[in-house]
Order: C-alpha cells, then structure tokens, then sequence
C-alpha cells in the first residue's frame, strides 16, 4: 500500500449512497441539497445522521426548523440531483430550476423527492461539530421508498453519480 490524501481515499472507497436532502426555507418553499456522506445509525428508535459542510445553506435550515427530509433518488434524477451538489440554496429554487418533482411528506414540513427508492422524514435529535462540518443525528419518524427505482451512487468524490 501507499500513502493516500484523504480526497484519494474518499475516491477508492467508492460509491458512496446518494441522497437529496430536503428542508424548508423561510419563505416556505423546499430547498435540495445533495448528500454522500449520510448513514444509517440505529435500529430502536430508527435513526440516521447527514454530515453537512458548515458552509452551504442546509444545515442553518435544520437548525432553524429542526425537521427534514432524506431521499435516495433514483436514476432517472441523475443529471438534476448532481446540478443539486453544485449549487446553493441561497441563490436558486433547485426543484423547480431542475425540473425536481416533490410530493408531501406525511410527519414533517419538508417535501419528499418523488419516485424515489427509499424517503425519510427525520426529526433532529443532536449535533456535533466535526472540523469544517456538522453532524446531524435525527429520529426517522416515517418512510416510504419504491423497490423497482434504481439507486444512483456518488463516485469519484462528489464528481459524479451513477448505478451499480
Ligand atoms: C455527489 C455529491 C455529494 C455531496 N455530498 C455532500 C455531503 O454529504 N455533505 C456536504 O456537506 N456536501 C455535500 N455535497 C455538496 C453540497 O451538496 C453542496 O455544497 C450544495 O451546494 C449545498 O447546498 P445548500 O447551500 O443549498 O445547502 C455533495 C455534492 C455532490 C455533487
């Protein structure tokens, strides 16, 4: 083996499980972001963790509204929910610019990514700062997902997504 930089390290351990966060903004529309670094982290109670750069809109809307959403998109989002990764809240309405179709969740305020293999709806429960992240620990409170959807998986850090 050879010494690796962490970048080298995140692109050998490849694919990494693709999501798109939802939260809602203050102006009550839904804002996307894109998500690799998300795991699931217990059984009773169901509960999973999203680590999200200090500097991007998202995390600040969690802690504001305490909710959010996480759904593992499917193929046919491939192009979009990249454009979703590149890009801020702060100056665009990503569902609607990259043609993102959302439906209602049924126990938090921000919207689901439709068609999707499988879709939470999280409530914050803790936060620990992680160096130039935040790590968010949220109660699953419902899911519901579609086992004919294909999922995209990041590759090559955040450079592009795909199937397996
Ligand atoms: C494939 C992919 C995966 C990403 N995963 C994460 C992630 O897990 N955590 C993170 O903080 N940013 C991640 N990003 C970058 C954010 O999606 C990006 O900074 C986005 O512009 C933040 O949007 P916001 O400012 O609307 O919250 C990823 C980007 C891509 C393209």
């Amino acid at each position: 083996m050879t010494e690796l930089t962490l970048g080298q390290a995140q692109r050998l351990t490849a694919p990494a499980p693709f999501a798109l966060l939802c939260v809602r903004k203050a102006d009550g529309s839904d804002n996307l972001m894109a998500v690799s670094w998300w795991t699931y982290l217990s059984n009773h109670p169901p509960m999973l963790g999203v680590c999200l750069s200090k500097k991007g809109l998202s995390g600040s809307l969690i802690e504001r509204g305490g909710v959010f959403t996480l759904s593992v998109v499917g193929e046919q989002l491939q192009d979009a929910a990249l454009q979703c990764g590149r890009c801020s809240g702060r100056e665009h309405d990503k569902a609607r610019e990259f043609g993102i179709p959302l439906e209602k969740a049924s126990a938090v305020e921000a919207s689901l990514v439709s068609d999707s293999r499988a879709a939470f709806e999280c409530r914050l429960a803790d936060q620990i700062e992680a160096g130039d992240h935040v790590f968010y620990l949220a109660e699953i409170l419902a899911c519901r997902g579609d086992a004919e959807i294909k999922q995209l998986f990041a590759f090559d850090g955040y450079a592009r997504l795909g199937t397996v």
